[in-house]
């Protein structure tokens, strides 16, 4: 295992479970000094916690809506506060329409699942960027931001509406946070493909035609198949690493090459 996250103070939203614990683990394998580990499930935070101990980082918990404008400002100074500072945020918590209503589709969807989505998906990533700016620009450990953004906010979905536009928000975020928080704090975005996680597993599940939307996920990557959130946590690891110290504003496909074509596989 690398040490390319030595020293650093990580914060990762919604970390109980999925590529947010991927990610918390994988960082403190390689080498990170904390972890604060961000949910609204406790059980699958502290679980996660004892994980990112195992692998050899220090961490923390702190347990948020990040749909409440209070909860992220105290979840950025709790992190602070055990930490001793912050060098790296990770956005990653996010919903989909469909976790939020049975049977959400362009003509369906109802405009709270349409706000919720956006508060955790949008404003919840722009909420923490902005109350973490001050202690990312006062670090001397190469802090950035990543967010998780998805394919979805680049082509079209069928049934998640508000998740696609909300991605393709945090795309734009990202690219206006690396602006303005330029030269000290570098922000980057990744989009993962379909990959195995709860979210992904809940989705197929809400879905009429799991088969059909099974084979579509996975047959829309070249490499035929679900990605896994070790494969998604090891770009955001680069990411949030000095190996990626001329990389700002980027926006990062681990997709299987889906957006590499139009195509289906069989
Ligand atoms: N799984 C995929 O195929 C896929 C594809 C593209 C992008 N993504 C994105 O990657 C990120 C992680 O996805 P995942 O598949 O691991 O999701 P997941 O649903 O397995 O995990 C997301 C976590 O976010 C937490 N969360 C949700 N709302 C919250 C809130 N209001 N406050 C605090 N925590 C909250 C959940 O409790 C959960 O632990 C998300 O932003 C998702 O949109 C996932």
């Amino acid at each position: 295992m690398s040490d390319r996250l030595a020293g650093k103070r990580i914060l990762v939203t919604g970390a109980a479970q999925g590529m947010g614990r991927a990610i918390a683990v994988m960082a403190a394998g390689q080498g990170a000094e904390s972890v604060t580990i961000t949910d609204l499930k406790a059980p699958g935070a502290e679980e996660t916690a004892d994980l990112v101990r195992a692998a050899g980082a220090r961490a923390s918990v702190v347990l948020a809506d990040l749909t409440r404008a209070e909860d992220i400002r105290r979840m950025i100074e709790e992190a602070v506060s055990f930490a001793g500072g912050l060098d790296t945020l990770v956005n990653n918590a996010g919903v989909i329409d469909s976790v939020l209503m049975e049977g959400a589709n362009f003509d369906t969807l109802d405009e709270r699942v349409w706000d919720a989505v956006f508060d955790v998906n949008v404003r919840a990533a722009w909420l923490a960027s902005q109350s973490a700016a001050p202690h990312l620009r006062a670090s001397e450990r190469g802090p950035s931001i990543v967010n998780s953004a998805s394919v979805s906010g680049i082509n079209g979905t069928q049934n998640a509406v508000a998740y696609g536009a909300s991605k393709a928000a945090l795309i734009s975020l990202t690219k206006s946070t690396a602006v303005a928080l330029a030269p000290r704090v570098r922000v980057n975005a990744f989009l993962p493909g379909a990959i195995a996680t709860p979210m992904a597993m809940e989705f197929l599940d809400s879905v009429d035609d799991r088969e059909y939307t099974m084979n579509h996920m996975t047959g829309a990557h070249l490499l035929p198949r679900f990605g896994e959130a070790d494969e998604v946590a090891e770009v955001a690891c680069f990411l949030a690493s000095d190996a990626a110290s001329f990389v700002t504003g980027a926006i990062y496909a681990v997709d299987g090459g889906t957006l590499a074509w139009r195509g289906l596989r069989a």
